[in-house]
C-alpha cells in the first residue's frame, strides 16, 4: 500500500505501511528501487513498520531538517554509502534526532564516532537476506518498540524507571556542607519547585546515598541548575569516591552551602522539612536567595540520557 507522496523538510518521500506505524526512514534509496531495496522495505512493512524512502537531494541539512519535522524519531536505514550524508546530520544530537541507525554494507568506526551514542547496528551485505530481516528487525524491536511498554505494580523496577524517565528533566547539583564546612553534593534531577509563597523548592534523595546524614543535619542546602557546558560537572559529581569538588569553582553566600560559579541558577535554601518516602528522602528548602543566567541553555536529562533543547 502507497500512501500519497508527502514531503517532509524539503525530501521528497515515498511511504509504504501504515502511518500509525512506528517511522522507518530509508535513506539514500536508488531512483530505481533495487530487488535488495524492496525486500527490505517489505520486510520492514511486514514487521509492522511505516516505511519513509527518500528520493534523493537528500544532503546532511536537508536530512536534518526533516528530521526535527518529524513528529517522532524515527529509525533510519542507510547503505553505507550514504553515510557521508547521514552521519554529519545525526552528529552530536543524533540520539535526539532519531531512535537507532541501521547501516547496511562497511561503515567506518569514524563515521559513526560523533553520533553521541545513537544505537547503531551494522549489518554485512553479503549476510544471507533472512539474516538480515531478522537481525533488523530484532533491533528494531528493542530500540524502537511498536507497542506501548507497561508497568503494574510488582513489575520490576527497571520498568518503572523508564517509565518515569519519559519526563524529561534538568539537571542540578545539590550541596551542602559537612560538620566541618567541608563542602559536599551530589548530581540530582528531582528536583521541582514547590510553592511561590512562601518560597518552596524540594529535591529527592535516597536513602543509600553516603550523604544521606550530612544532609540532614545541616539546616541548609543549595540547588546548582546546570547548563548545557556543564555535562562534566555532572558526570563528576554522580561517581562515587570521586573528589567532586577538585577544580570547581564556588562560592559561599550566607550559609555556606556552595554557589558553583556559572551555573545556569542557583537557589539557596534553608531546610524547611525532610519528608521521609520509601527508599528517598524528599528535602524542602525555603529558598533565601536566588541568582539565575539570562542566557545559557540548560542541561537535559531525559530517557537516562543528557540531551539538549532543540528547536525546531
Ligand atoms: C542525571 C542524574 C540524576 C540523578 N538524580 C538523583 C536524585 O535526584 N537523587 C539521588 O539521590 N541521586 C540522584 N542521582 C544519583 C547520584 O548523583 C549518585 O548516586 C551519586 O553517586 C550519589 O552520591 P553520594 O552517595 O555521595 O550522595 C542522579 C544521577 C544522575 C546522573
Amino acid at each position: 500500500m502507497i500512501a500519497s507522496p508527502p514531503r517532509i523538510g524539503g525530501l521528497d518521500v515515498e511511504a509504504w505501511g501504515d502511518p500509525e506505524d512506528p517511522v522507518v526512514l530509508l535513506v539514500g534509496a536508488p531512483e530505481r528501487l533495487s530487488a535488495d531495496w524492496k525486500r527490505s522495505v517489505r520486510a520492514l512493512v511486514e514487521a509492522g513498520r511505516h516505511v519513509l524512502l527518500t528520493r534523493g537531494g537528500e544532503d546532511e541539512f536537508a536530512l536534518r531538517q526533516a528530521l526535527v519535522e518529524m513528529s517522532s524519531r524515527p529509525a533510519i536505514l542507510c547503505a553505507a554509502e550514504a553515510l557521508p550524508v547521514v552521519a554529519p546530520a545525526l552528529a552530536v544530537t543524533g540520539p535526539a534526532l532519531a531512535s537507532c541507525l541501521i547501516v547496511v554494507g562497511e561503515a567506518s568506526a569514524d563515521a559513526l564516532a560523533a553520533l553521541n551514542g545513537l544505537p547503531v547496528l551494522i549489518v554485512a551485505r553479503d549476510a544471507e537476506d533472512e539474516t538480515i530481516d531478522a537481525a533488523q528487525v530484532g533491533f528494531l524491536e528493542e530500540q524502537a518498540p511498536r507497542e506501548a511498554l507497561h508497568y503494574q505494580a510488582g513489575s520490576d523496577p527497571r520498568t518503572l524507571r523508564d517509565a518515569l524517565g519519559c519526563f524529561a528533566t534538568g539537571v542540578t547539583v545539590v550541596t551542602t556542607t559537612d560538620e566541618e564546612g567541608r563542602p559536599v553534593g551530589l548530581t540530582a534531577n528531582s528536583f521541582s519547585s514547590v510553592s511561590l509563597d512562601p518560597p518552596l523548592i524540594l529535591f529527592c534523595l535516597a536513602r543509600s546515598s553516603s550523604n544521606l546524614e550530612r544532609f540532614r543535619q545541616a539546616e541548609h542546602f543549595a540547588i546548582n541548575v546546570l547548563h548545557i557546558g556543564q555535562q562534566p560537572m555532572s558526570g563528576a559529581f554522580a561517581r562515587s569516591n570521586a573528589e567532586r569538588f577538585e577544580g570547581v569553582v564556588w562560592e559561599a553566600w550566607e550559609t555556606g552551602a556552595p554557589i558553583l560559579s556559572g551555573s545556569l541558577a542557583s537557589f539557596e535554601c534553608a531546610t524547611h522539612q525532610v519528608v521521609e518516602a520509601g527508599d528517598h528522602l524528599v528535602f524542602i528548602g525555603r529558598v533565601t536567595r536566588a541568582r539565575f543566567e539570562p542566557r545559557r541553555d540548560p542541561l537535559l536529562y531525559f530517557r537516562g540520557r543528557y540531551r539538549r533543547l532543540h528547536f525546531a
